[in-house]
């Protein structure tokens, strides 16, 4: 039977760091409450755009599962914070890395958009249509950020990750997925004006508008089922899971969704207190860190659970092949920069003010 499996992964975290300290001097916050309540002790932000990440990480991913750019087919960059809505940013990171032959659309199901594209990824190639696939995330979510808005200007970062997903007659892959969605409560997660709606206006303030604790119930109940469901479809007990890799979002739905399915902590893989909520990018992020840190071992059983705006959920059990070294490295980066973080955020400052 015609399978796919994750043959190359990479990341990109753009260089400038704002710490939970740098935020207590744009908002009315402190360390302590951030780190208790969230997990998150910095984040970063980008000076490129989201573009310029993914295709630093996609650079990585291909290294990674020794091919290049023109072997791809397919690209999709899951993303809810793309630099131009027309044309996609999967368009300009196809141009970027030159995957000449490429097929190229973005995914936006917020913070459960990389499970998506996986999904969607792994079925073309099942389907025959597809060989070599590009699988991204990547946000500059900074670009929302309104530190008057202190519930939700600490949660979220930038970055990207990626993995390349290619045809394979061995078995494994993704064994089961569940996408989601309950658009009736679309408005509890949401960045109004951030597209089409109403008259063109100069005042149109773009930020998150979050129900932190109404979000907060529901992932961690989505988030749980949804993975307890993946598990049992793949056939698979709790005990054979070895790792899980869920969205980033806050530790203390991290620690609920691993308790739903009586993981030890050893089992979940946890890197938000570097990089805060990256939306779509949190999930290929973690797991390029997981095999770097050797955490994956050959056949390892992974679980991915996400939830986000839409609101969107997905979650899935990805069987890992032989292989988790990777083929070739690349030495792709982005270029460098003199700019303070202050610097990177004078334009939300200024549109929204600081929140002290
Ligand atoms: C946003 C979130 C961190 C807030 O945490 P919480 O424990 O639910 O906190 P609450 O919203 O109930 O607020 C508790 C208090 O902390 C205050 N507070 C909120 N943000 C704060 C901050 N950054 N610093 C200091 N105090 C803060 C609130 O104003 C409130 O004060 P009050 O009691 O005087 O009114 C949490 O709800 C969350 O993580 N939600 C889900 C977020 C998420 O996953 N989003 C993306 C999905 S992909």
């Amino acid at each position: 039977m015609r399978n796919a499996t994750i043959t190359g992964w990479g990341k990109c975290v753009p260089p400038t760091v704002l710490s939970n300290a740098d935020l207590e001097q744009l908002a009315e916050t402190t360390d302590e409450w951030i780190t208790t309540r969230t997990g998150i002790k910095e984040r970063r932000i980008a000076h490129v755009e989201v573009s310029d990440m993914a295709a630093v990480a996609s650079r990585h991913a291909l290294a990674a599962a020794g091919k290049t750019a023109e072997d791809v087919d397919l690209i999709l960059l899951a993303t809810c914070s793309p630099e131009r809505t027309i044309p996609a940013a999967a368009t300009h990171l196809q141009a970027k890395i030159g995957a000449r032959r490429a097929a190229a659309m973005d995914i936006n199901a917020a913070c459960s958009g990389f499970i998506y594209a996986l999904s969607v990824a792994d079925q073309m190639i099942k389907g025959g249509s597809v060989t070599t696939a590009l699988v991204v995330g990547a946000e500059k979510l900074s670009f929302f950020l309104n530190f008057t808005e202190r519930s939700t200007a600490v949660l979220f970062g930038d970055g990207a990750g990626a993995v390349v997903l290619e045809a394979s007659d061995e078995p494994g892959g993704l064994l089961s997925f569940e996408l989601g969605t309950d658009g009736e409560n679309a408005g509890i997660l949401c960045v109004p004006f951030s597209g089409t709606e109403g008259q063109p206006a100069l005042e149109r303030p773009q930020w998150v508008n979050m129900e932190g604790p109404t979000v907060f119930r529901l992932a961690v109940q989505a988030m749980g089922d949804a993975s307890a469901r993946v598990v049992e479809e793949a056939g698979l007990s709790v005990e054979e899971v070895d790792l899980l890799i869920p969205h980033q979002a806050n530790v203390r739905i991290i620690d609920a969704t691993a308790r739903r399915l009586k993981l030890d902590p050893s089992q979940v893989y946890v890197n938000i207190a570097s990089y805060g909520n990256t939306s779509a990018a949190t999930i290929p992020i973690a797991l390029a860190e997981a095999l770097e840190e050797g955490r994956v071992a050959p056949g390892d059983n992974i679980v991915f659970a996400a939830f986000g705006g839409g609101l969107t959920w997905a979650a899935g059990v990805f069987r890992w092949g032989s292989r988790v070294t990777p083929l070739g490295t690349s030495d792709a980066a982005l270029p460098p920069t003199d700019a303070s973080v202050f610097d990177l955020l004078a334009g939300n400052v200024a549109m929204h003010g600081k929140g002290v």
